[in-house]
């Protein structure tokens, strides 16, 4: 079994990194494709895999795991002899457009992970291409590929990939993105550099924790335990709903929708 990536960069390497961690494909099967020869050469001296600048050296893999930008698709021309599952992480990229790209004996598979895939902790959609024909030794590849990093949700509907790109997606910079503005205000408020990034960041990872260690805890639960009657916490939650904390977030999570099926149609 070969595993092409065509696009290893941030996400790309996520995958990279937990199918070799969890030795789904040793180094030697696994070939890499970047636009440029420095990222090729990262990736080899990081993980000891084979690289190429040439999209069509993928031919010879049996899945491709597709990981460039929905913008940088309309670069890539793929022709599959012999079969090949092709694994697309385009945000709000239609099967029926990757189609457009890649000919030939392959099969489809619609996926939107997150970062968390890096450190084994990613949430990651799946949907098989219901035109596509897939046994159940290679739906097991795919799922082995995509729970070397993760937890997995299959879907049986394509929009519901794009339903969870906003979610869980995008999730893990809106979480990084509350953490630098609690670091600003920290500073703000007479704290120095350090001692602002080890509050917040400890934090996030003693709260992260609590819900690692308790798999029934509700978000609403935890939140109560922190935000007690007529508290601290409880009047800075109030002041968050006052200023329309949920319309600001659904606001957002209905612009990040729109914007990924925008770049999917465009290009
Ligand atoms: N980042 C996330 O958290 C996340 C989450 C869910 C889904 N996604 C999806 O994952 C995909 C990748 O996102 P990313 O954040 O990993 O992007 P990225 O870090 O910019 O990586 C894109 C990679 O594609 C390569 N590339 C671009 N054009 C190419 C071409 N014509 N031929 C070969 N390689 C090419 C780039 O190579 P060079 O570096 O050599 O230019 C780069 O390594 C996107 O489609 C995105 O929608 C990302």
């Amino acid at each position: 079994m070969k595993l092409g990536i065509l696009g290893c960069g941030n996400m790309g390497e996520a995958f990279l990194k937990s199918v070799l961690t969890e030795n789904v494909f040793s180094s030697e099967e696994v070939l890499v494709c970047n636009k440029t020869q420095e990222r090729n050469d990262a990736l080899k001296t990081a993980y000891g895999v084979s690289t190429t600048l040439k999209a069509e050296d993928l031919r010879s893999c049996d899945v491709v795991l597709l990981g460039i930008k929905p913008q940088n698709l309309s670069e890539i021309q793929l022709h599959f002899t012999q079969k090949a599952i092709v694994i697309s992480m385009l945000a709000g990229t239609p099967i029926d457009r990757i189609r457009s790209s890649v000919k030939g004996n392959a099969a489809f598979v619609r996926i939107m992970p997150n970062l968390g895939q890096f450190v084994g902790k990613g949430i990651t959609g799946l949907f098989f291409d219901t035109q596509s024909e897939f046994s159940e030794e290679e739906r097991q590849q795919v799922k082995e590929i995509i729970e070397a990093g993760g937890a997995m949700l299959e879907f049986s509907r394509e929009s519901q990939i794009d339903a969870l790109t906003s979610i869980s997606g995008c999730g893990p910079a809106y979480f990084f993105f509350l953490g630098e503005t609690l670091e600003c205000l920290a500073q703000e408020m007479g704290f120095s550099e350090a001692e602002a990034r080890v509050a917040v960041r400890q934090t996030f990872l003693g709260a992260a924790r609590l819900l690692e260690q308790n798999e029934t805890l509700s978000f609403r639960e935890a939140t109560q335990r922190v935000a007690s009657k007529g508290g601290v916490t409880e009047r800075a939650l109030e002041v968050l709903k006052e200023l329309g904390w949920e319309d600001i977030l659904k606001k957002a999570l209905l612009e990040a929708d729109k914007k990924g099926r925008e770049l999917g149609k465009e290009h």
